[in-house]
């Protein structure tokens, strides 16, 4: 897929703050703000339910457990009652307002009220128009759009689903959607031979794509901190890196290609790094390298036969179920490095925002 840097900048900039469409409109101001907060384009009567709600970006202090109406499915949306949520480095972004990218939508307040996109759960009800699933199916899926997992239940539209296979429980399937698709697609190119390094390695993407490159038979370097090496290893990397003592870049065999999920470099170091005919794709990082590796990390790929760009993810059911299916026969392991309840999700969000977490973090609803 050829990504221009416009195209790559509206990718990555969507995939951070989540929202790809307008909230549908409600007639009380009071009820269309509370749907705006909750990222919830419906209200439905009935009782409240759990959610886990922020209303300024800030630490993980800012959340709340609140009591909350439930949702009423609009038209090709689904209910979804939660069983379990992954967490992604992204809703930590989403909670702190930072990278700026994550401020896209809300600029001085978050857009969505309740995080949590990775869910995990059984189908409640369904809007009108909806033909795939019914009330009592089982679910998965990446809820970029409206979020919303760190609650009781939440609203998904039915193209974000896929029917969760029997093989999986809840908790597992909920690591899959995001970290799935990224690791899939950051992978695409590895193969026998080849000298793949992946930056970051240790976290929730990245132990996917490390087995993931080690079966198309790549030699796999992981670079990560100093408490993820083993850790590392144990998934199948050849070679491990503690980013605090070594410079990744200053290699004397170069790298085929390089997937990195924590970009802060120079595009030069990048350049070094790489072997020619190479390819770079950053996945998350600062802005600011984000920006210069779709400009000068173009031209001097261009200019010294190497591929240097960012990765603008592609979601959906088709982008992560193929690794679910890897993980049903067991050839993908599933690490999950802890559990916590919905009223630990400030605690959830920390460890994976302050990198603690080896692996996927599941907040799990009982
Ligand atoms: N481009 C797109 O379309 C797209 C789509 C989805 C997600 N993303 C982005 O992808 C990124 C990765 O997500 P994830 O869920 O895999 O994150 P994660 O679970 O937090 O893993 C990132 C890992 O990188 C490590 N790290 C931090 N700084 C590092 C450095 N300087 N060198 C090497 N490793 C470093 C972290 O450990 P320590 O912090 O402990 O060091 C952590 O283990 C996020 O920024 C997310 O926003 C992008």
């Amino acid at each position: 897929m050829v990504i221009t840097p416009h195209a790559a900048v509206r990718g990555f900039l969507n995939h951070g703050n989540r929202r790809f469409a307008p909230l549908g409109s409600s007639a009380s101001i009071d009820r269309s703000d509370f749907a705006t907060f909750c990222g919830r384009d419906q209200l439905g009567p009935g009782p409240g339910v759990k959610a886990v709600v922020h209303d300024r970006y800030g630490s993980p202090d800012v959340l709340r457990v609140e009591e909350v109406p439930v949702p009423s499915p609009a038209a090709g949306q689904v209910r979804v009652k939660i069983a379990a949520t992954s967490v992604n480095l992204s809703d930590w972004e989403c909670l702190r307002g930072s990278p700026a990218y994550a401020r896209i939508d809300g600029l001085r307040f978050p857009a969505r009220r309740t995080l949590g996109s990775d869910i995990a759960g059984l189908v409640d009800d369904v809007g009108e128009g909806v033909t795939q699933f019914r009330p009592g199916d089982e679910v998965y899926g990446d809820n970029l759009r409206l979020k919303g997992g760190f609650a009781e239940y939440t609203l998904a539209p039915e193209s974000a689903l896929a029917h969760k296979p029997d093989q999986l429980t809840f908790v597992e399937a909920s690591t899959i959607p995001q970290a799935g698709a990224i690791a899939l697609q950051g992978t695409k190119g590895a193969g026998t031979g080849r000298r793949v390094l992946i930056n970051g390695a240790g976290g929730g993407s990245g132990f996917f794509a490390i087995q993931l490159a080690k079966r198309l038979g790549a030699h796999v370097t992981g670079v990560d901190n100093a408490s993820k090496l083993d850790f590392m290893r144990s998934v199948g990397a050849d070679r491990v890196i503690d980013y605090r003592r070594d410079d990744f870049t200053r290699t004397s065999q170069p790298y085929d290609l390089i997937l990195d999920l924590a970009a802060h470099r120079s595009v030069l170091a990048y350049r070094r790094a790489l072997a020619h005919g190479g390819t770079y794709r950053c996945v998350g990082g600062s802005v600011s390298t984000l920006l210069r590796l779709l400009t000068v990390g173009r031209l001097v790929g261009g200019l010294t036969g190497r591929a240097i760009g960012i990765l603008a993810v592609q979601e959906g059911p088709a982008h992560f179920e193929p690794l679910a299916a890897l993980c049903t026969t067991g050839d993908i392991q599933i690490h999950i490095d802890r559990r916590f309840a919905l009223d630990e999700v400030p605690a959830a969000l920390a460890h994976v925002g302050e990198g603690r977490a080896s692996g996927k973090v599941v907040v799990v609803l009982s």
